[in-house]
């Protein structure tokens, strides 16, 4: 049998890793993507995914594009909510905007993506959420006000569904990833990513994007069905739980 997955912010960065893994696996893939249309047709052509275009922050847009992506590739039976953006600032020049984008995209985003599944999930006793969530969720992270809340919402919500989901066979897990060799983390000003960030990493290197996509392959196999409402943290080493 071969499953449908849709990856969120699936055609950049952690995304794009976790949409070839899951391919490689055998799932039929749909990466979602917002905005660039450029990057999404590059990694189209390279990989033959086929990519579709909303935004995760829009509830209705993603009752629509996922109607889409069942009537194309079939039955959804995993989601991985990894889209997210980040709008850094010190909380006193925090805008109310750039509170609200980032719990739009990264908090609201689970819920817009995971509730218009979650029935038919429930119907057919499978599903897999997995949710990339961020060490700075754990931990915090200063200029970051508005990511932590929300990436520790992800957290939140992955362990209130992962108790309603167990009995109809549907597992529900969180990623933290640290800090990815990603254009996110390289539009960290380099002298705070050198001297700030990356001396707190006791592997003493940025991570890389397939290195969280080898633990979406395992959360979403028939082989991790015991592990619900858990959180793993791929860090090197920056911060234990
Ligand atoms: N703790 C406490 N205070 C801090 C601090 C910290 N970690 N970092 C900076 N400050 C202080 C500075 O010392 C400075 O204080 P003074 O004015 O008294 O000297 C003040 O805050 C302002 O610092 P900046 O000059 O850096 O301020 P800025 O406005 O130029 O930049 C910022 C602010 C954009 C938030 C910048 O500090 C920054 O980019 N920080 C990194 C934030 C970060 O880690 N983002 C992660 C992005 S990647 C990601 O999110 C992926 C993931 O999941 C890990």
């Amino acid at each position: 049998m071969t499953r449908t997955a849709i990856v969120t912010g699936g055609s950049r960065g952690i995304g794009a890793a976790i949409s070839v893994a899951l391919r490689d696996a055998g799932y039929k893939v749909a990466a979602n993507y917002a905005g660039n249309d450029e990057a999404a047709a590059r990694f189209k052509d390279e990989t033959g995914i086929p990519v579709y275009k909303w935004s995760v922050a829009d509830y209705d847009a993603c009752v629509a594009g996922i109607a889409q992506v069942e009537a194309d590739l079939g039955p959804v039976d995993v989601v991985v909510n990894n889209a997210g953006i980040t709008r850094d600032a010190m909380f006193h020049k925090m805008t109310p905007q750039q509170w609200r984008e980032v719990i739009d995209t990264n908090l609201n985003g689970v819920f817009n993506m995971t509730h218009p599944l979650w029935s038919g999930m429930r119907d057919r006793k499978f599903g897999r959420v997995i949710t990339i969530s961020s060490i700075n969720g754990q931990k915090g992270q200063a200029g970051q006000a508005n990511y932590s809340a929300a990436k520790a919402g992800d957290l939140g919500i992955t362990k209130a569904l992962a108790q309603e989901g167990a009995r109809a066979g549907i597992t529900v897990n969180a990623i933290c990833p640290g800090y990815i060799a990603t254009e996110m983390v390289k539009a960290i000003d380099e002298k705070v990513l050198n001297e700030r960030i990356i001396p707190q990493i006791p592997v003493g290197r940025l991570g890389e994007p397939e290195e969280i996509a080898r633990i979406v392959v395992f959360l979403a196999s028939d082989e991790a069905g015991f592990i619900t409402g858990s959180t793993i943290s791929a860090n090197g080493g920056q911060f234990f739980v």
